[in-house]
């Protein structure tokens, strides 16, 4: 199975803008850093990677998991920061539900950030990282034409468990990993902003190497091509980049986390 995130590349306008909004105003530690390219380290099995292009850029949405009891305090960080949490219509900021509660705001690239605490996760499992105590990457977004034919193939090649099921957004989930698969016709929320597809690489981590040979069968019934290439496997779905690699996660830390789409595996 897939255990989680384990990293994203997107396109930036200015490396320069990033590090003062990751590093300097997040405090994600930095682990390499070029002209062009610079790699964010939120937790210790997630890397944010952002390279410089001179292109107009489609804005991505990711949402940061972090613990519920320790969400107040991570809001707190980033207000003080001076990051600006964006507004439902009727003007609050947080929106508490059943399960959690959530807070938005964007990066100088436009990018859709959230972060994301959920009652039933489970503490002690992940060591809550950073000044936001960040656990994981949860939530990708894929705005797609065919939100039911690409939730299906995410299903097909990785096992996926599907939450929120309607025609124009469902989750697909995999361990931690939470693919926001969208419409483009179905505006990202709390703003109201276009879902346009961006240009990213996803790499999602899997614990042994019979996963990545399952799904490696799975791309060749199906006539996907696929490459190998510095240790990950590499395919396209629709116009997303999607890597699989072996990581260190631990495979039973999403059902350890009591992740609803996990618990049952143990
Ligand atoms: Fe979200």
């Amino acid at each position: 199975m897939i255990t989680h995130f384990a990293q994203l590349e997107l396109h930036t306008v200015s490396i320069q803008g990033v590090k003062q909004f990751y590093h300097d105003q997040l405090k994600f530690p930095v682990g390499f850093e070029s002209a062009d390219e610079i790699h964010l380290h939120p937790t210790e099995h997630f890397a944010l990677i952002f390279r410089e292009v001179t292109k107009a850029l489609n804005p991505v949405h990711i949402a940061f998991e972090v613990p519920f009891t320790a969400f107040d305090h991570a809001v707190n960080v980033v207000q003080q920061a001076g990051v600006t949490l964006l507004k439902w219509p009727d003007g609050r900021t947080v929106d508490k539900s059943e399960t959690g509660r959530n807070v938005y705001f964007r990066d100088g690239d436009g990018n859709l950030l959230e972060l994301i605490a959920h009652v039933y996760v489970h503490e002690g499992v992940l060591r809550p990282c950073g000044d936001l105590n960040i656990l994981y990457l949860r939530e990708v977004g894929f705005p797609v034409d065919d939100v039911t034919a690409f939730r299906e193939l995410l299903v097909e090649l990785f096992d996926f468990k599907l939450d929120k099921v309607a025609d124009n957004f469902t989750f697909a989930i995999g361990g931690t990993a939470h693919a926001v698969v969208v419409s483009k016709m179905r505006k990202w929320i709390p703003i109201a902003m276009t879902a346009l597809p961006p240009a990213m690489n996803v790499t999602l981590g899997v614990p042994n190497q019979p996963v990545i040979d399952a799904v490696i069968r799975n791309l060749e019934a199906k006539g996907i091509l696929y490459t190998i290439a510095n240790n990950r496997l590499h395919f396209k779905i629709d116009d997303y980049n999607l890597f699989l690699k072996l990581t260190n996660m631990p495979q039973e830390v999403p059902a350890l986390l009591q992740l609803p789409y996990s618990r049952e595996r143990n």
